[in-house]
């Protein structure tokens, strides 16, 4: 087993996830965290978000102690070997450019603490062009007489999955101009090396452009199938039918092609705007402007979801709303960019009664937008209901029963946005059911 010490600089879904696992495959581990509370929390082994199997792995740490947390970089800077960065990189107030704030300043903090030969490895999402830049800032920040070495080195982990994505994960990619960080990177990562996983050592540009393409072709290709859906609203046809059939075809895949009130969360809005302003800052200002279609194909889903309750309530003014899931995908409390909550939000602003429930993200969401009616039951967010929107797709909401809520409801009416309900059934009992990709 390596003796090297780790660190994990930002302890959000990222760096909590990797800073665990890493102590999961055997490493002493520091995660250092601008913010007390945060730390505090992770310290007592308390997660302060939802992820499948990271408590337990946070918990089993800490407890062993080789997980700790931190507010000081000089503590970081003498314990720890390689340094991860995973601080968040968020859309810019007002722009589509990234706000490079967070990263800038933990590799700067980490450079002025080493104590020794350091390596650092970025794992935030960045602009092209940022690791050759951080390298300099950091060489230039560090003290007389430490090198140090920078490797990027993108992470692709999904929420909800993310221990599995980071302990098994589909590929690594790690671009540097290093031979000793490769090597120390290979042995940070033998255990998935070990089972196969492939490992692509390239450079700084590669490196950083291969995680916003992946998000950006999976953007794409939601987008892609909502755009389809347009059309089978209009001209009649199954949209779900459509995406098997053609993800029948090995070149293009199934996955991905679930059409509905579209993409949310914190990385692929907002990586596919990074990238389209990254790429006008050089010179190249039409080379993504097909992202901004998908962008607003995206965001059309939302309208379309608001257009349909107008159908089914005229008035809309007054009546009640029920809105299922509030997350931007099920399994996560994360309401980042999320199109249940913006929905629900603007059928709020139209002076709907809007009633919420997500088995998770009712918390985050109230913090979004408080004057929602919050619910602690499906059963309870129905209750008089003229219409019923389903717009996260919860296991609870997909296995819910027409007859069951039927006694419950106003009105027997719901639209799926995600298209995950048995329309036959609910037609059989009575419903009307309005689903995105479906004409009415
Ligand atoms: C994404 C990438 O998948 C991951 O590799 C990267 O590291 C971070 O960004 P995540 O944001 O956790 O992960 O969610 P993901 O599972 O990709 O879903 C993103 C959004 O797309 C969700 O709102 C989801 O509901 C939506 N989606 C996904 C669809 O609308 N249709 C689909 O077929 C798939």
């Amino acid at each position: 087993m390596s003796s090297m010490k780790l660190s994990v600089i930002g302890t959000g879904y990222l760096g909590a996830t990797h800073a665990a696992s890493m102590a999961e495959l055997g490493f002493e581990v520091l995660g250092v965290d601008v913010d007390k509370v945060k730390v505090d929390s992770l310290s007592r082994g308390q997660l302060p978000f939802h992820e499948p199997g990271l408590p337990e792995l946070l918990k089993k740490h800490v407890d062993s102690g080789r997980l700790r947390f931190t507010t000081s970089f000089d503590e970081a800077g003498s314990f720890a070997d390689i340094h991860f960065i995973a601080v968040g990189t968020p859309q810019r107030a007002g722009e589509h450019g990234a706000d490079m704030t967070y990263v800038d300043a933990s590799v700067a903090g980490i450079a002025r603490a080493a104590t020794r030969d350091t390596l650092i490895v970025g794992k935030s999402t960045v602009p092209v062009g940022s690791a050759r830049r951080l390298k300099d800032l950091a060489r230039d920040g560090a003290g007389v007489g430490i090198e140090i070495d920078l490797a990027w080195n993108p992470e692709f982990l999904r929420e909800g999955f993310a221990v599995e994505d980071t302990l098994r994960p589909d590929r690594l990619v790690v671009g540097t101009d290093s031979d000793s960080a490769v090597a120390k990177l290979r042995e940070v990562y033998a255990y998935a090396l070990g089972r196969d996983t492939p490992f692509i050592s390239t450079d700084y540009e590669t490196a950083e452009l291969v995680k916003v393409a992946a998000n950006a072709f999976l953007a794409t290709k939601i987008s892609f199938i909502n755009a389809f859906a347009e059309v089978t609203e209009t001209v009649g046809g199954d949209i779900r039918v459509l995406a098997d059939a053609i993800g029948l075809d090995k070149r293009i895949g199934r996955r991905f092609l679930n059409a509905g009130v579209g993409f949310g969360g914190g990385c692929l809005p907002k990586d596919i705007r990074a990238l389209q302003a990254r790429v006008s800052e050089i010179g190249l200002d039409s080379t993504m402007r097909f992202l901004n279609e998908v962008d607003e194909v995206n965001l059309r889903r939302r309208d379309r979801v608001v257009h349909i309750v107008h159908e089914l309530c005229p008035e809309l003014d007054g009546k009640s709303v029920a809105v299922l899931g509030t997350a931007f995908k099920p399994n996560s409390d994360d309401v980042r960019d999320s199109p249940a909550l913006d929905v629900a939000g603007r059928l709020f602003n139209e002076g709907a009664e809007v009633r919420v429930y997500d088995p998770q993200a009712n918390s985050n969401a109230a913090k979004r937008f408080p004057r929602l009616n919050y619910c602690q039951s499906l059963e309870e967010a129905v209750e008089g209901a003229d219409v019923i929107l389903l717009l996260t797709e919860w296991d609870e909401f997909v296995q819910m029963r027409p007859e069951t809520l039927a006694p419950l409801v106003a009105h027997r009416q719901i639209v799926d946005g995600r298209n995950v309900l048995r329309t036959e059934q609910w037609e059989a009992a009575g419903w009307i059911v309005r689903a995105l990709g479906r004409r009415a």
